[in-house]
C-alpha cells in the first residue's frame, strides 16, 4: 500500500490535531490524517530540478512523503546572486509541486553561515548587516507567508566544538552583530508571518562524546536566553546526521529533549541520514545498522517528546549529500537514506515507517 493511500485511509478516522503542530499542518489533510491516527508527517529534502527530470525519483517522493523541504533554493547562494537580485524560480517549483500532491512545504534557511554568495562579504558595518538581514527575511518569508507552516531561521547556530567563550559559530551574521542576529533574524519572520513554526535548527547532539554534550549544553543555553527575552520562536530541528559508527546517546539525547520540551518548544527531526563512511562493506549488514541507529535516535527522542516531524536529507541514495565529506574508502557508494539508488525501500525506510506511523 502507497504511503499517502494508507495516510489518506486515515482521513476517516477523523482529524485531531493540537495547537503545538496546527502551524505546521493546518492545511494539509493527508499530515493530518497521519496525526489524526496518532502518527507524525515524514519528508524528505528535494532536489527540486530533478522533479522535472526523474519520474522515478518524483513517484518516490509522492509515495512517501507528506512534507517537503528544499535541499537548495531557499539558502542565499541560490536566491541571492547579487545584492539586488532575488531568484524565486526553484523554491515557487517546490511549492507548486508541494500544493499539487497535498504536502506541506519547509522553508531551509534564513540565516546561515554557510552556502553564502561572495557579494555578502562585503556587508561591512553591524547596521548594514542587519539591514540586509531583515530585508531578506521580509522578502523572503513574506512571499510565502500562510505558505510555507515552518522555517530554519536560524541554522547551525552553535560552534563545531563549542569552547569557553566562542559559543556561537562564526558567520557574517556574527562577525558584524554578534549573538543578536539570531533575535532579529526570529522576530523579523515572527512579524512578517505569524502563523509559521519558527525553528532553530543543527547539530552533532545525538552522541555520547564531549562535543555531543557541549553542543547540547550551549544550544540549551541559546534556547534558554532567547526564551527569557520572550524571543518568538516554536521549535528546535535536531537536524539528525547520524555517524554509523557511535552509538545513541540515549540518555543524554532523551534529557536534552526533555530540557526542550520544558521551555514549551517542539522537536523536529529536520534531516535524517545516517552517514555510513565507517561500517562495513557488506550492504545488507551496513543498512541493518543504518537502520538501528536510525532507531534508536528515534526512540530517544521519542521517550521525552513525540518529534512534530520527521525528515530525512534526501530520501534516495542515488542523491545525497554524504559522499561530499564521508566518501568511503573502499570506494563503494553510502547508503545513508531510506531507499537504495534504484528508489526501493530499505530498512531505514522500515524503521521510519514504523515510527511515524505508530498510534499515539
Ligand atoms: C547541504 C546540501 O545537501 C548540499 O547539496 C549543499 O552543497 C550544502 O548544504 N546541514 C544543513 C544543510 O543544514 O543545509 C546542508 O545541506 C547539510 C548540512
Amino acid at each position: 500500500m502507497r504511503r499517502r493511500d494508507f495516510v489518506l485511509g486515515a482521513l476517516g478516522a477523523g482529524l485531531a490535531s493540537t495547537g503545538a503542530f496546527d502551524s505546521l499542518v493546518r492545511n494539509d489533510i493527508t499530515a493530518q490524517a497521519a496525526f489524526a491516527r496518532g502518527g507524525i508527517p515524514y519528508g524528505a529534502a528535494v532536489r527540486t530540478d530533478l522533479l522535472d527530470t526523474e519520474f522515478d525519483y518524483k513517484e518516490a517522493i509522492i509515495d512517501h512523503c507528506q512534507i517537503v523541504v528544499g535541499e537548495g533554493g531557499l539558502k542565499w547562494i541560490d536566491l541571492r546572486p547579487s545584492q539586488e537580485q532575488f531568484v524565486f524560480e526553484q523554491p515557487d517549483r517546490l511549492i507548486d509541486f508541494a500544493n499539487r500532491n497535498g504536502m506541506q512545504m519547509r522553508g531551509h534557511t534564513l540565516a546561515w553561515y554557510g552556502a553564502m554568495p561572495d557579494w555578502t562579504k562585503t556587508i561591512a558595518s553591524a547596521a548594514e548587516a542587519e539591514r540586509e538581514l531583515v530585508h531578506h527575511i521580509t522578502t523572503v518569508v513574506g512571499r510565502y507567508r500562510g505558505r510555507i507552516p515552518s522555517w530554519d531561521v536560524v541554522n547551525e547556530a552553535i560552534a563545531e566544538t563549542p569552547m569557553r567563550g566562542s559559543v556561537i559559530r562564526n558567520s557574517i551574521w556574527q562577525e558584524r552583530l554578534g549573538p543578536r542576529y539570531i533575535e532579529i533574524a526570529l522576530r523579523t519572520a515572527a512579524a512578517v508571518d505569524p502563523s509559521a513554526q519558527l525553528v532553530i535548527n543543527d547539530y552533532n547532539v545525538e552522541n555520547p562524546t564531549p562535543q555531543c554534550r557541549d553542543r547540547r549544553k550551549a544550544l540549551l543555553d541559546l534556547l534558554r536566553s532567547l526564551k527569557d527575552r520572550d524571543v518568538p520562536f516554536h521549535a528546535v530541528g535536531i537536524q539528525g546526521h547520524l555517524p554509523g559508527d557511535l552509538e545513541i546517546d540515549r540518555e543524554g539525547l532523551s534529557r536534552f529533549v526533555e530540557d526542550v520540551k520544558g521551555m514549551q518548544l517542539d522537536v523536529l527531526v529536520t534531516e535524517l541520514d545516517v552517514i555510513d563512511d565507517k561500517l562495513p562493506p557488506n550492504e545488507y549488514d551496513r543498512d541493518r545498522i543504518v537502520a538501528r541507529r536510525a532507531g534508536d535516535f528515534l526512540a530517544a527522542i521519542d521517550e521525552a517528546a513525540r518529534p512534530s516531524a520527521v525528515l530525512t536529507w534526501g530520501i534516495t541514495d542515488r542523491y545525497t549529500w554524504v559522499p561530499m565529506w564521508f566518501k568511503r574508502s573502499d570506494g563503494k557508494p553510502n547508503r545513508p537514506l531510506p531507499l537504495d539508488a534504484s528508489c526501493r525501500p530499505k530498512a531505514l525506510m522500515k524503521v521510519i515507517d514504523e515510527f511515524t506511523r505508530a498510534a499515539e
